[in-house]
C-alpha cells in the first residue's frame, strides 16, 4: 500500500511541483475521520462543493453556501496532518467581481486554515485567479463539466467529445496556467484532449473522469467507497462501504429487538461491584485512537 508520511504539510507550491516526477494522489474529505485516514494516501484532500449532492442531498451544487464549506473545510483541515487541504468555493462567492472573490477566499482561508481553494471556470475567471494569487490566494482551477454551471449546461455531460470543442477547453486550461493556477481538475474530458492538455500546460492536471493520461486524478470519496446510490461513469468503486454499513445497522436494529445488545459488557455496574470484578474504573474505554479534538 503506497503510504507516505511527511513532516511538513503540503503547499500549493509542492503539488505543481510533482508535474512530471510522479501521479498526484487526491480525493474529496468532507469530515474529519476519512480526512485522517485519506491523509495517509492522498498530496491533497479536496473539500468539494459536491458535500452538497453527496452529504445534504441536494440534486445539484449550486444551492451549497460558504458557511458549510467553511463548516466541512475546517473539520477537514483539522483530521488531515499532511495533505494540502483546497476548500471548493460555493455558486455565487466569486463570479461577480475579483474583489468579491478576494473577500469570500479570505474568509475560507482565515477560517479553515486550508492552504488553497478551488473555483470553477477558464478564461472568464482568469483575471480572478490572477488577482487573488497576487493577494495570497493560491487557486486550483477546473474546467471541462463544470457542475455549478449544470443549468447551463442542461446536464452533467462529458466535454470535447467532439473536435470543435477542443480549441476552447485547450485555450481555457491554458489561461488559467498562465494567471497563476498552482494546477487544474479537467472533470469528465475526453481522453485525448485530456492528453494534449496535459502536455500542453505548465501545471498539473488532475482528471476525473478525464483518463490516465492526467498528471494526477481525484474521485469523490463517497463514490469509490460503494457508499453512493448513483455514480458517474467515470468512477470505480474500490469498496462497498454502503452495503457493509446496511449490514451494521441491519444487525444492531435485530439485536436490539432480540434483546440481545446491550450485554453487561456494554452496560455500568455500581463501582463497588465492578472493583470485585476487577474491571477497570474507567467510564468509557476507547479502543481506537482518537484523532485530536484541537
Ligand atoms: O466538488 C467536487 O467534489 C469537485 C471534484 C469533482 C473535483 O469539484
Amino acid at each position: 500500500m503506497s503510504q507516505h508520511t511527511q513532516t511538513k504539510r503540503r503547499m500549493a507550491p509542492d503539488i505543481t511541483a510533482l508535474k512530471g516526477v510522479r501521479p498526484i494522489v487526491s480525493l474529496t474529505a468532507y469530515h474529519a475521520h476519512t480526512a485522517a485516514i485519506a491523509d495517509k494516501y492522498c498530496d491533497f484532500l479536496l473539500v468539494g462543493d459536491s458535500l452538497g449532492m453527496v452529504m445534504h442531498g441536494h440534486e445539484t451544487t449550486v444551492p451549497v453556501p460558504l458557511e458549510l464549506m467553511v463548516m466541512h473545510g475546517r473539520a477537514v483541515v483539522r483530521g488531515a496532518k499532511q495533505s494540502l487541504v483546497v476548500v471548493d468555493m460555493p455558486f455565487g462567492t466569486y463570479e461577480e467581481s475579483p474583489s468579491v472573490a478576494f473577500r469570500n477566499c479570505a474568509t475560507v482561508m482565515k477560517q479553515t486554515d486550508c492552504g488553497a481553494v478551488k473555483l470553477e471556470g477558464g478564461r472568464r475567471m482568469a483575471e480572478t485567479i490572477r488577482y487573488l494569487v497576487d493577494r495570497g490566494v493560491p487557486v486550483m482551477a477546473h474546467i471541462g463539466l463544470t457542475p455549478q454551471s449544470i443549468n447551463v449546461l442542461g446536464g452533467f455531460k462529458a466535454q470535447g467529445r467532439t473536435r470543435p470543442e477542443w480549441d476552447a477547453l485547450e485555450e481555457d486550461a491554458r489561461l488559467v496556467a498562465e494567471a497563476g493556477a498552482f494546477a487544474v481538475v479537467l472533470e469528465a474530458i475526453a481522453a485525448p484532449l485530456a492528453e494534449r492538455i496535459t502536455a500542453a500546460v505548465p501545471i498539473p492536471t488532475i482528471g476525473i473522469g478525464a483518463s490516465a493520461a492526467c498528471d494526477g486524478q481525484i474521485l469523490v470519496m463517497e463514490d469509490m467507497l460503494g457508499l453512493s446510490p448513483r455514480v458517474p461513469k467515470f468512477v470505480k468503486e474500490f469498496g462497498s462501504i454502503g452495503a457493509a454499513i446496511e449490514r451494521a445497522i441491519a444487525g444492531y436494529a435485530d439485536e436490539v429487538r432480540a434483546g440481545t445488545f446491550p450485554t453487561p459488557d456494554h452496560s455500568f455496574a455500581m463501582r463497588e461491584e465492578a472493583a470485585k470484578a476487577g474491571e477497570p474504573a474507567a467510564g468509557r474505554v476507547t479502543k481506537k485512537p482518537k484523532i485530536p479534538s484541537t
